[in-house]
């Protein structure tokens, strides 16, 4: 599958779940500004058949390059960031959730859960779009949310993006990213405030803020329930010495763009 093709179905996938990126997406269009992806964000768990290098296989055969890894002790994650030579392809950052750290109900929920998907379904192209490949409860869902959000949003949305990134310094009439957020609050898009508004700064050579995940009803084997889906994020870059934006991320700014599917953070 060629890689404009993949994202246009990302997105269209992204923003059935998250029909408030679609209204900002639009919002930004009708005031002139010309809307670039930073990066695209995938999750799963850190098992062989379902780790980082399955999702990230479809990229690389585009022609997309591993460029930075990164740890995130307090979520208990690994994750990887990838980029193209076409530097208007977003980045592709992939994390995955170190499952040996969790209990052994965790780790055996979720053990179940990817035992239920086929290597067929992992080998086609279109895996990191797949959606929820396996059965599962929203009894599941709860257990695994008492350990890990990112567990148990896995459990139940599965292979896709989780979430699309503005890119802030191609945005024409946002000077800051203050601005930006100023705009969206206005618009009636409240933002994930934990650790402020905006994460990181121009030290750290990286601005992120995000929306707070709306929420969508899933079905699940023990019935249909309103769960947080997904959020969409803002990011400026700054220049690093040698005068070229930063690209990679910052583990500590990303350890609370996370909780932006946190249901405890709700609108
Ligand atoms: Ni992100």
């Amino acid at each position: 599958m060629k890689i404009d093709l993949i994202f246009e179905k990302l997105w269209k996938q992204y923003t059935q779940l998250n029909p408030q990126a679609e209204k900002i997406h639009a919002l930004l269009k009708a005031r002139g500004e010309t809307v670039l992806n930073d990066h695209v964000a995938f999750r799963t768990y850190n098992l062989a058949e379902v780790g980082i290098e399955k999702l990230a296989k479809v990229f690389k055969k585009n022609g997309y390059i591993p460029k930075g890894e990164y740890h995130f002790e307090e979520k208990k994650l690994y994750a990887i960031h990838m980029e193209h030579e076409n530097k208007i392809l977003p980045k592709v950052f992939i994390s995955e959730l170190l499952v040996n750290k969790f209990s052994n109900e965790a780790q055996k929920i979720i053990k179940d859960l990817v035992q239920q998907v086929s290597k067929s379904q992992i080998e086609q192209d279109d895996f990191c779009m797949s959606g929820r490949l396996w059965k599962t409860t929203h009894k599941t869902y709860e257990s695994l949310l008492k350990e890990s959000e990112y567990a148990a949003w896995m459990s139940a949305f599965g292979f896709c993006a989780n979430h699309f990134t503005v890119n802030v310094n191609n945005l024409k009439t946002f000077p800051t990213l203050a601005d930006l957020n100023s705009f969206l609050k206005q618009n009636g898009f409240p933002l994930n405030a934990s650790g402020g508004e905006i994460k990181g700064s121009k030290d750290v050579f990286l601005e992120q803020s995000s929306t707070l995940a709306g929420k969508t009803a899933v079905s699940f084997e023990d019935g249909t329930f309103e769960i947080p889906t997904c959020y969409y994020e803002f990011a400026k870059r700054y220049p690093l010495a040698n005068g070229e934006l930063y690209q990679g991320f910052v583990e500590k700014s990303a350890d609370k763009i996370f909780e932006s599917t946190d249901r405890k953070l709700q609108m």
